[in-house]
């Protein structure tokens, strides 16, 4: 008898992912100055039990540890985000050594490890400075993102192979500033359009700067959170409202980074909030600058149907247009639905719109109730059976000509999952936050067979 197997086709990354405030903890220490995530989370009712990332999972003080985690699990990549508080902490002038030489120590370690280092230079901790200047909704923050791109780049640019501009910019965009349930809290929806072009153009700017600082092999890239949409029906109505959505969710990021252009139907869906007149001439192309591949990340899909939706909401002007139907079937700890085939499709739909962009998965992951017995050990089989599902749709995705270079599993370790504090637990690794134990949850022992023959058992 045999088993099928599903391969992944050789040379595909297998990393996991983290980010810098999430993990990290040492808010205060070496010079590194508060972000907007440390001003938000100290507001009484913003993050769950009060928590803040201020100890998080000590990654600054453990990341030795943190490395071996790794190297037992066999990956050949690593997804890590550094804090711009750390390495430039008013978000201006130079930067500053102490903070560069804990990420010149990380990437010594993983490259020991045989280990690829994958950085993101934005995973949402602004630096409050710059937020008290105006933040997202202004232009020059574009500037200084630029700067602090090239500032990383020049000291970290020998050793890491893949650069990420931007994590995730639609919720920096929407729920830092319309729906306000990110730091830093605002719920304008104005503010958040502006916020959004102002990210697609951070993050061109930032491309230009990264290719005159980096040598020539490294790869650039950008990291979406797109949403798969499902009408609720077939109905014009619910189709009009996934329309409504896809132009604020999906094509208002993709359209000006792949095509140097807005969306005319966001452009006039939105005209009541703004007239879109802080896009300068220039804009669109700077924002276009080529890259070298697309993170998706995914999580669930959305189902959309015609209505009205609560206000504040993250989705400015469509409140009145657009619900958000809650769909049967299983949920994660998060509440999110349980579904690998919004992965196929919206892997699908990237090869068919985006042809000739490698795509890499740089999050995909599940949030449950996970404790340690008493033996120690952590049983977490839903986890690994919703990553089971995914791997299996992004294989599929593959086999029909897809070009997917890589899957990061989030998380590698629990930790400060942002409004909801550590209530919710990412990680395939433990952690035990009163102690700071790490200990291998069974989905950690199951991947590192999937990553040690890359491939799935069918
Ligand atoms: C994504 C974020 C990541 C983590 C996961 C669960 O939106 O990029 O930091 O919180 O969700």
């Amino acid at each position: 008898m045999t088993t099928t197997h599903l391969r992944f086709p050789t040379g595909f990354r297998w990393g996991t992912a983290t980010a810098a405030y999430q993990i990290e903890g040492a808010a205060a220490e070496d010079g590194r100055t508060p972000s907007i995530w440390d001003t938000f989370s100290r507001i009484p009712g913003t993050v769950r039990n009060g928590d803040t990332g201020d100890i998080a999972a000590d990654h600054y003080h453990r990341m030795h540890e943190d490395v071996a985690l790794l190297r037992t699990l066999g990956v050949t990549d690593y997804r890590f985000s550094v804090a711009w508080p750390r390495v430039q902490p008013t978000g201006r002038g130079p930067a500053l050594q102490k903070g560069l030489d804990f990420y010149r120590r990380l990437t010594d370690a993983l490259r020991d490890a045989g280990i690829r280092p994958v950085a993101t230079l934005y995973h949402w901790d602004l630096p409050q400075e710059l937020e008290n200047s105006g933040g997202w909704p202004i232009r020059a923050t574009a500037d200084r993102f630029a700067e602090f791109a090239s500032l990383t780049a020049e000291a970290l640019g020998d050793r890491v192979a893949t650069w990420t501009t931007l994590n995730e910019p639609w919720c920096t965009a929407f729920l830092g500033y319309a729906a306000g349930i990110h730091a830093p809290g605002r719920t304008s929806p104005a503010n958040a359009l502006r916020a959004a072009h102002h990210l697609n153009l951070a993050h061109g700017r930032a491309v230009q700067a990264l290719r005159a600082a980096l040598p020539g092999e490294s790869e650039i890239s950008l990291t979406l959170n797109l949403h798969t949409l499902r009408p609720l029906t077939g109905s014009a109505a619910d189709r009009e409202a996934l329309r409504r959505i896809d132009a604020l969710g999906n094509r208002l990021f993709l359209d000006p980074v792949f095509h140097a252009r807005l969306p005319e139907d966001l452009v006039r869906d939105t005209a009541a909030v703004t007239d879109w007149s802080f896009v300068e001439d220039g804009d669109l192309a700077a924002a276009a600058a080529p890259i070298d591949s697309l993170g998706v990340n995914y999580y669930a899909p959305t189902t959309v149907a015609a209505g009205r939706s609560e206000t504040p909401s993250p989705w400015p002007t469509a409140e009145n247009h657009v619900r958000f139907p809650r769909p049967p079937g299983p949920r994660t700890a998060m509440d999110w639905p349980v579904d690998a085939e919004g992965l196929y499709e919206l892997l699908t739909r990237l090869r068919t719109e985006l042809p000739g962009v490698p795509l890499m998965v740089t999050e995909n992951g599940a949030a449950y109730e996970d404790y340690a017995d008493p033996e120690g050990r952590v049983h977490d089989p839903e986890r690994v059976a919703y990553l089971h599902g995914h791997l299996a749709a992004v294989h599929r995705a593959i086999a029909d000509g897809g070009d997917v270079r890589g899957y990061f599993l989030w998380s590698l370790l629990d930790n400060f999952e942002w409004s909801y504090g550590y209530s919710k637990r990412f990680g395939i690794v433990h952690v035990d936050f009163a102690t700071q134990r790490r200990t291998l949850k069974d989905s950690a022992h199951w991947y590192a067979r999937v990553v040690a023959e890359s491939s799935l058992p069918a």
